[in-house]
């Protein structure tokens, strides 16, 4: 991490949550998408990867989550996570806000417990008294919101947010960018590392630190302005 990134974030880290080494992984043999990837995260907070189609940025998610393995090096993570994707479809599966959210809750909560958390996750998002709205009737913008409660009433700690504006106008845009923000700054028990992957450079303005994915590995983390600098 630069001096820059530590000066942006007005703090100093000594535990690192994410760490990654020497990761290496290719879906067809011969192809490396991840070539001796190395990088931690620096702590809670909003970090950005950026680098162009193909590079291996989602292929990287779903080796932090656990979806794949990796053919080389180890993942280190000591925090739970839940990953949002680009489309809210493809994870919002019940027909109301609620009963979509009570599938993210962990098992073993009560139904007091429960009805809190949902009432909490809606409330961080905006999406406040809208647990018995039908699914089908919320707007592009209000169901990648959901799709963040669902996270947030997961208990995960790590967020990985692959595009998560791509298909969402200006306006629903900035506030998801808000809203990650928000929850990843919060200084809490329970603190949010949010890792977004994204293709517009204007995004990067909102994040504490990001980094370029290229030729198989993601460089080091800078300042939103300077990697706005380095790409333009
Ligand atoms: N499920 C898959 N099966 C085979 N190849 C894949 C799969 N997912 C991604 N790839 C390939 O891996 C490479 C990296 O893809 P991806 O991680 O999606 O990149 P990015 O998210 O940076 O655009 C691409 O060449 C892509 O075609
Ligand atoms: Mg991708």
């Amino acid at each position: 991490m630069t001096e820059q990134v530590k000066k942006t974030l007005g703090k100093t880290f000594s535990h690192k949550s994410l760490v990654l080494e020497d990761i290496s992984f290719a879906w067809k043999k011969g192809h490396c998408v991840l070539d001796k990837c190395s990088f931690s995260v620096p702590g809670p907070g909003l970090w950005m990867l950026v680098g162009g189609n193909g590079s291996g940025k989602s292929t990287l998610f779903r080796l932090i989550s656990g979806i794949i393995r990796p053919q080389g090096g180890h993942i280190s993570c000591s925090l739970k996570s839940a990953l949002v994707l680009q489309n809210p479809d493809h994870h919002l599966l019940l027909p109301s806000c609620g009963s979509d959210l009570q599938l993210s809750l962990p098992r073993e909560m009560n139904t007091s417990e429960r009805n809190k958390n949902i009432t909490f996750a809606l409330k961080q998002v905006g999406l406040t008294n809208m647990s018995d709205r039908p699914i089908h009737t919320l707007s592009g913008g209000q169901k990648q919101r959901l799709a963040l409660a669902g996270a947030l009433a997961s208990q995960a700690s790590l967020f990985l947010l692959d595009e998560p504006t791509a298909l969402l106008d200006p306006v629903s845009q900035r506030s998801i960018l808000e809203i990650v923000r928000q929850i990843s700054r919060k200084s809490t028990e329970h603190p949010i590392t949010a890792l977004w992957i994204t293709h517009r450079l204007e995004e990067l303005t909102y994040c504490d630190g990001a980094a370029i994915m290229d030729k198989g590995k993601l460089g080091k983390w800078f300042s939103g302005d300077q990697i706005i600098k380095k790409l333009t």
